[in-house]
C-alpha cells in the first residue's frame, strides 16, 4: 500500500520504519528541514530502540520530504503524527495538527483515506472529515488510531501492541486499515472496530487512568511520609488484591511528558463547555503539580538555603532513557534550585540536548559527561529520572560527594543498600538524616 506519514516524531518514525520494512511504499513527511535532511542522509532523529536499524534496512522502501504537494500522493493511507502539544491544565494545542489537516485539503488530488495518530481532543475525527470535505471537492474518509506506544520501547510496542483500536464507520476502511495493521504485527493482539467518538474516548479514558493511579500512588506516598510509613509495603500489601496489581503503581517526583496532561480528559475540552466536565482530571493535574513541589520543599526544608551549593542533577528527560524533557519535572526542579542561586551539575546523555534549548541563557547549568563527574563536583545529589545507568550506580559511586545528601525522586534504590548516606526518597522513611 502507499502510506503518507506527516509528522516524523517517535510516532511517525515508527510507523514509516515499520510500515517500508513491511514493503509498504511510504513517503514522510515534516515542516522540520533539519529532521528530513538527516533522514535523507539514513540517520533516525530520534534515539529509539531498532529506528536506526530499520531505517537503514528499508531505505529503498522510504522517502522523505518537506514538501506536501510531493508528499500526498493519490491512492494512498495518509496518516497524522503531528505534534500535538499540552499545555500545564492539559489543554491541547491544535496548530500543527490543524496545519496538517490544511495540507491534506489543498493537496489531495481523489478521494482518501485519513488516519489520525495524534492525540487530540475528542470530536476531532467528525470536524476534520468536514473541514476536508468543506475545502476540497474529494470524500473523505477519516479513521481513529490511537497509538498506544511509550518511547524507549516505540518500536516494540507499535509490532506488538496491547490492542489496536480502529475508529471508523466505514466497512470498507476497516478493511484496509486491517490489511495493514496485519501486515506488521508479530503477534495476534485484539483489534477493535469502533466507531471515531468510541476510539477518540478509549485513547484519552486509557491514559487518564493510568495517570489517576500514578497521581493515587504519589498521593498515598505522601501521606506515607507524614505518618512514618514505608510506601513499598504499603503498595504491595494494597497490590495483592488481583483487583488492583502493581502496574503503574509506583510513586515518584511526579509524571512528565506529553501524555498524561493532555489525554487526561481535559478539563477544558468540549465537554465542559457543555457543563459535563470530568472532575477528576483537574485533581490528577493537581495531584501531580503538588507532587512536584512536595518534593521541591524537601530539599528546601533540609537546606536552609542552598546559594552557590553545587547540586548534581542525574536525569532530565522526563523519564530513563529517552531525550524527550517535554514536561519534566526536572524543568521545575532546576528552575527551582536555580532561584536559589544553586549551582547545577547536570548528566542525562539524553536529554541534554533538548534540556538545554529550554535554559538558554543560563550560565549556572554545566553539562556534566558522566555521572560521577556531576556527583564529584556536588555538595548533594537530587534524581530525576530512572535512567539504567542510575539504577545501577551504588553507595559507592556517590562517597565523591562533599556531603552524602541524596535526593531520590524515583525510588532507584534499596533503603538497606543506602546505609551510609542521607537518602530521601519518595513515601518511604529518609536514612541516614544527621540533623
Ligand atoms: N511519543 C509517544 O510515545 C506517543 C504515544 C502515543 C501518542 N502520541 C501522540 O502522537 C503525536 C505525535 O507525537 P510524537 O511524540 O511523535 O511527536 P514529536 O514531537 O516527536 O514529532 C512530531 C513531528 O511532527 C512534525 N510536524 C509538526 N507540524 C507539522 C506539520 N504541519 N506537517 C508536518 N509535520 C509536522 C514536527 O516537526 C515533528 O517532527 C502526538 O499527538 C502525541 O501525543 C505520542
Amino acid at each position: 500500500m502507499n502510506v503518507t506519514i506527516i509528522g516524523l516524531g517517535y510516532v511517525g518514525l515508527v510507523n514509516a520504519v515499520v510500515f517500508a520494512s513491511y514493503n509498504h511504499d511510504v513517503i514522510g513527511f515534516d515542516v522540520d528541514k533539519e529532521k528530513v535532511s538527516l533522514l535523507k542522509q539514513g540517520i533516525s532523529p530520534i534515539d529509539e530502540d531498532g529506528v536506526q536499524i530499520l531505517l537503514s534496512e528499508a531505505k529503498h522502501k522510504i522517502r522523505f520530504t518537506t514538501n506536501a504537494k510531493d508528499a500526498i500522493r493519490p491512492n494512498s493511507l495518509i496518516s497524522i503524527a503531528v505534534d500535538t502539544p499540552p499545555d500545564e491544565e492539559g489543554n491541547i494545542d491544535m496548530k500543527n495538527f490543524n496545519n496538517a489537516v490544511e495540507l491534506i485539503a489543498e493537496n489531495a488530488a481523489q478521494d482518501s483515506i485519513v488516519c489520525i495518530h495524534s492525540t487530540v481532543p475528542l470530536g476531532t475525527n467528525r470536524k476534520v472529515k468536514q473541514y476536508l470535505e468543506s475545502h476540497s471537492k474529494y470524500k473523505f474518509e477519516v479513521v481513529s488510531m490511537p497509538m498506544f506506544v511509550r518511547e524507549g520501547t516505540a518500536l516494540r510496542d507499535f509490532v506488538s501492541p496491547s490492542r489496536i483500536i480502529i475508529g471508523t464507520d466505514s466497512p470498507k476502511v476497516e478493511k484496509e486499515i486491517r490489511s495493514v495493521v496485519e501486515s506488521f504485527l508479530v503477534k495476534k493482539v485484539p483489534i477493535m472496530v469502533t466507531t471515531p467518538e468510541n476510539a477518540e474516548v478509549i485513547k484519552c479514558a486509557s491514559n487518564t487512568y493510568l495517570a489517576m493511579r500514578v497521581s493515587f500512588i504519589n498521593e498515598i506516598a505522601r501521606i506515607c511520609e507524614y505518618i512514618g510509613a514505608d510506601i513499598d509495603k504499603v503498595s504491595l500489601g494494597v497490590s495483592l488484591d488481583p483487583r488492583i496489581g502493581l502496574s503503574y503503581f509506583k510513586p515518584s517526583v511526579g509524571y512528565g511528558g506529553t501524555f498524561y496532561p493532555k489525554d487526561n480528559l481535559q478539563p477544558k475540552n468540549e465537554l465542559s463547555v457543555l457543563g459535563e466536565q470530568f472532575v477528576l482530571s483537574r485533581a490528577i493535574i493537581e495531584s501531580n503539580k503538588k507532587q512536584i513541589q512536595f518534593f521541591i520543599d524537601k530539599i528546601f526544608k533540609r537546606f536552609k538555603s542552598i546559594t552557590n551549593f553545587k547540586v548534581a542533577v542525574l536525569g532530565l528527560s522526563y523519564k530513563g532513557d529517552t531525550e524527550d524533557v517535554r514536561n519534566s519535572p526536572a524543568i521545575k526542579v532546576v528552575r527551582a534550585l536555580l532561584d536559589k542561586y544553586a549551582e547545577i551539575y547536570a548528566y542525562d546523555p539524553l536529554g541534554e540536548d533538548n534540556f538545554k534549548k529550554l535554559f538558554i541563557r543560563h550560565t549556572h547549568i554545566h553539562y556534566m559527561d558522566y555521572a560521577k563527574d556531576a556527583l564529584a563536583k556536588a555538595d548533594f545529589a537530587v534524581i530525576l529520572n530512572d535512567s539504567n545507568e542510575f539504577k545501577n550506580l551504588t553507595i559507592d559511586d556517590f562517597k565523591v560527594m562533599k556531603h552524602m545528601v541524596i535526593f531520590d525522586g524515583k525510588n532507584l534504590y534499596k533503603l538497606e543498600n543506602m546505609k551510609g548516606a542521607e537518602y530521601h526518597s519518595v513515601g518511604r522513611p529518609t536514612i541516614g538524616l544527621t540533623k
